[in-house]
């Protein structure tokens, strides 16, 4: 077992760690206050590639690993989460699936644009009543001969108003069940896209969550991805490989909450002595650091385990479960080793606090992992790793 880092895959990590404290961080309190929408940064994150990190080069990305791109969220998330969501749904949910499953045309049309930036992404699956319950959907897709008629409504929608593309699930046969689902892209400057009004959330406040209607949008069949009926597992996949992104933003917010801990715990002095030579306060660091270094196992196997070509549907939900866990724990840990000061927006971890709930409930709520990795174990099937080489014919 090799547990190094290779040199490329650091050079990320620092590119990401630098990038994040320097241009992330000064201005990530206000955006949050007002929730603005970061586009500054965004461009900027599209210029160093990090909006399409894993897309083959010749189609404009970074033709990176999975675990590269694990290592920048990472790093990205100890301080900005909104830009860090922005990141992942554009890298995992949009750019991934389209170069693995989408056909060339769509990649040469919308691919090229996504994975450079140029363009962002959305993945519109949740609606008032299919959010955890995924095969319920209610918007439709109705063939009607050379395109669809597209008719629904989505939520919690993120990238809703900064997106070019929506990736919208929705029921071509409701007879069919999931069987009957497709996955349109669908762009937002069409006519019949109307995006709502936009989300005042508990943490990633910069970014843009919107509910969207679609109203009679006509969809070209060309723009459905694979095989008519393919869109649920579609989606089942490629949620299984954002999961892995979002377990790195948990990791991060993690190991972010952990690092301004220590930090303030060398200054911060009571009873004649920094707070960390107090057995209360070396403890909650100890226990921060244990969890951290546990979590980061099963979120770069997770990776490791994509890359290699495996299944990595449990491994995916075990990452995310876990180090989403950590991540709301410590950061009220975090918190509560600043005291007061942990309270107040100038020190950064009450906002790592607000920012942690949303991984233990989007990209599949932590039960939601349960029940991935629960039949996966009762099947008996944790350990087969091999992935299906044509997932159309799984
Ligand atoms: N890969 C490929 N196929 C899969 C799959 C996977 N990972 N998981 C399931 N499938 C297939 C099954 O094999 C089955 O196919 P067959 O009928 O051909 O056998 C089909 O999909 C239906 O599967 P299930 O019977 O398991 O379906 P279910 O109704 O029991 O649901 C579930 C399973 C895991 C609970 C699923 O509904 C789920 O993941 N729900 C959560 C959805 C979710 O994550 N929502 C978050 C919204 S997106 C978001 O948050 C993005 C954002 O903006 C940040």
């Amino acid at each position: 077992m090799n547990f190094e880092l290779t040199e490329e895959q650091i050079a990320v990590r620092d590119a990401a760690r630098d990038f994040a404290q320097r241009e992330l961080k000064p201005g990530v309190i206000e955006r949050d206050k007002n929730m603005t929408y970061p586009t500054e940064q965004i461009r900027q994150m599209g210029e160093l590639g990090f909006l399409g990190m894993m897309v083959d080069p010749k189609y404009g990305g970074g033709g990176m690993d999975t675990m590269s791109y694990v290592l920048a969220m990472e790093e990205i998330s100890k301080v900005d989460n909104s830009c860090s969501v922005i990141m992942s749904v554009n890298n995992s949910l949009v750019c991934w699936g389209l170069e693995k499953f989408g056909n060339e045309d769509q990649k040469q049309k919308y691919l090229t644009k996504l994975a450079t930036g140029e363009w962002i992404g959305a993945f519109c699956l949740s609606e008032p009543e299919a959010g955890s319950d995924a095969t319920s959907q209610r918007t439709t897709a109705v063939d009607m001969g050379d395109h669809y008629l597209l008719n629904g409504t989505k939520n919690w929608i993120t990238n809703g108003s900064s997106s070019s593309v929506h990736f919208v699930v929705a029921q071509s046969d409701p007879e069919l069940k999931h069987k009957g689902i497709n996955v349109l892209i669908v762009e937002t400057s069409w006519e019949g896209v109307d995006i709502g009004a936009k989300e005042d959330k508990l943490g990633i406040r910069s970014s843009d969550t919107h509910t969207i209607m679609y109203n009679n949008v006509k969809v070209p069949k060309e723009n459905r991805i694979g095989e008519n009926g393919f869109g649920f597992k579609f989606a089942m996949k490629v949620l299984s490989g954002g999961r892995i992104g979002i377990a790195a933003q948990a990791l991060g917010i993690a190991g972010g909450s952990y690092e301004l801990a220590l930090a303030y715990s060398h200054e911060r002095e009571t009873f004649g002595k920094p707070i960390n030579k107090h057995q209360a306060i070396a403890f909650k660091l100890a226990d921060m650091a244990t969890d951290i270094e546990a979590a980061k196992l099963l979120v770069y196997r997770s990776a490791w385990m994509k890359d290699m070509g495996m299944n990595f549907d449990s491994a995916s939900s075990m990452a995310k479960l876990f180090a989403s866990d950590i991540a709301m724990k410590h950061s009220v840990e975090a918190v509560q080793i600043h005291g007061g000061y942990g309270f107040v927006k100038e020190y950064h971890v009450e906002r790592l606090m607000r920012d942690a709930k949303i991984t233990q409930i989007y990209e599949g709520t932590s039960e939601i992992q349960k029940i991935v990795i629960s039949r996966n174990v009762v099947k008996g099937n944790l350990y087969v790793e091999t992935q299906p080489k044509n997932l159309q014919e799984a």
